[in-house]
């Protein structure tokens, strides 16, 4: 079993019966998707929410019933990947694109846990380019302002045309060379207009799904 397969899988022995349940995106989480479709099989009621649309269409193949998102109360845990993990479980997201919805989701729900294998942990954040959703309208002048907190940036891009979220927005990879201080960046970027979210997960984390130096899968919580 790889690594994502253990970490993935183990994530879903924390969901119960009755649970609303956010499902988060990526390779990793893949994993517990296709595990809670196999425990719903075998009995375990529960209801999802998906971070995208391509885990809207995972929970379906896999069999997992999914909420409408306007009328639950409370989402109990969210599960989701991550592209870097600090030591205070900050987060960098948002290398699939649905960081956005992610943000919303892990917000909402009373215990967000995330599933990272071990390359996925870091001293600091900042070697994975940090994901900026921007609305299209006026995107190269929301540009300037993101460059000027001290970044060079990319627009993400899908077939030689700007990548498009499920949202209908843009994304900007962006290169800071240190983030000392994600709580700051992130509530720089979001003051931008024209900046719809970022990819820094600051304070959100109450639970790691990883490995140790041995290899076996462990929890963290903060
Ligand atoms: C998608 C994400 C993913 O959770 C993140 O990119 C990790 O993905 P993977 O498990 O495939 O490495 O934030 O927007």
């Amino acid at each position: 079993m790889n690594e994502k397969q253990l970490v993935g899988e183990k994530a879903a022995e924390f969901v119960k019966d009755g649970m609303v349940v956010g499902l988060g995106t990526g390779s990793t989480v893949y994993y517990t998707l296709k595990k809670l479709g196999r425990l719903v099989k075998e009995g375990l009621s529960i209801q999802g929410i998906p971070t995208s649309v391509q885990t809207e269409k995972l929970a379906k193949e896999f069999g997992i019933p999914l909420a409408n998102f306007g009328e639950i109360e409370q989402i109990d845990v969210a599960i989701d990947g991550a592209d870097e993990v600090d030591p205070n479980l900050n987060l960098t997201k948002g290398g699939g694109g649905a960081l956005l919805r992610e943000k919303i989701i892990a917000n909402a729900a009373k215990q967000f846990i995330v599933v990272a294998d071990s390359s996925k942990l870091v001293e600091k954040l900042g070697t994975f380019l940090l994901p900026v959703e921007v609305v299209p309208f006026g995107f190269s002048m929301t540009e300037r302002y993101i460059r000027e907190l001290g970044c060079s940036l990319e627009i993400r891009l899908k077939e030689g045309k700007p990548f498009v979220t499920d949202n209908g927005n843009y994304i900007f990879d962006c290169n800071f060379p240190d983030i000392p201080y994600p709580e700051t960046l992130e509530r720089k970027l979001n003051s931008i207009p024209g900046v719809v979210e970022n990819g820094l997960f600051v304070g959100m984390t109450d639970m790691l799904v990883t490995l140790d130096e041995n290899k076996n899968v462990m929890t963290k919580s903060c």
